[in-house]
């Protein structure tokens, strides 16, 4: 693993310098995109760069991490939203080249991982974390060579997540994601950390054991990972290479 530590700003500015390096190197290359709070300066940077004319993406594909089951692409909560929000309208890709995995067959979800394969393998998968080390809806527990897959959310989660719906009956009870196998078969992974919050997940997943408990510890075992943090999150390494 290839450890960045920067300031938050400097971190999007960085990781985004992937993104001209890859696209520029493969115009048609395939991205793995993900949702949360942590990736929306690197969005922000890429819409910058793109209307400056240094990056583009009218040939590149996206395949999205997850999606909650049931949402419609319109809800403003659904990850499909999210992403056109907040990428995908701003910049040239074609939404026909873009996918989240919503409305697929949730009876065979493992499809998504086929249609990757068919789009020729994601070049660059894009992550964020969880405090408890998951990686997309991978909680802990989730066994490694986990394809797409549907995931029950946990009570909790729904609840907190009720405020951003008009009741909790609204709140999605499942969501589907692509699984750890879908993402070790990325050519490269770019992991994204950044706030105090993430410093505990970030010196186990990188210093601890691999083990299935922390979900992004095997990371550790993919030979190509940028992992990007600010200082806050950087603040509990033992080794600041
Ligand atoms: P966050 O979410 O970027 O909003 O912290 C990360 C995650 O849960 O994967």
């Amino acid at each position: 693993m290839k450890i960045i530590i920067d300031t938050t700003e400097n971190v999007a500015k960085r990781a985004a310098q992937l993104y001209v390096d890859l696209l520029s190197r493969n115009p048609q290359a395939v991205l793995g995109g993900a949702t949360g709070s942590t990736p929306i300066p690197l969005y922000k940077e890429l819409v910058k760069l793109n209307k400056e004319g240094v990056i583009s993406f009218k040939d590149a594909k996206s395949f999205n991490l997850d999606e909650y089951v049931g949402l419609e692409g319109t809800h403003d909560q659904s990850y499909r939203y999210f992403m056109n929000d907040n990428l995908f309208n701003h910049i040239d890709i074609k939404m026909e080249n873009t996918h989240v995995p919503s409305g697929i067959d949730i009876s065979e979800p493992e499809k998504y991982d086929s249609e990757i394969e068919a789009a020729g393998g994601i070049d660059m998968q894009l992550l964020g974390i969880g405090v408890d080390g998951h990686i997309g809806f991978n909680e802990p527990g989730t066994p490694w060579d986990s394809l797409t897959h549907v995931v029950e959310l946990e009570q909790n989660t729904r609840e907190v997540n009720a405020r951003f719906f008009n009741s909790i009956d609204e709140v999605p009870t499942h969501a589907v994601t692509m699984g750890i196998k879908t993402v070790m078969n990325a050519r490269s992974i770019i992991l994204i950390a950044t706030g105090s919050s993430k410093a505990e997940i970030v010196k186990k997943f990188i210093e601890g054991p691999v083990t299935t408990e922390v979900p992004a510890s095997i990371l550790q075992l993919h030979p190509f990972v940028t992992v990007f943090l600010d200082h806050e999150a950087a603040a509990l390494l033992e080794k600041k290479a």
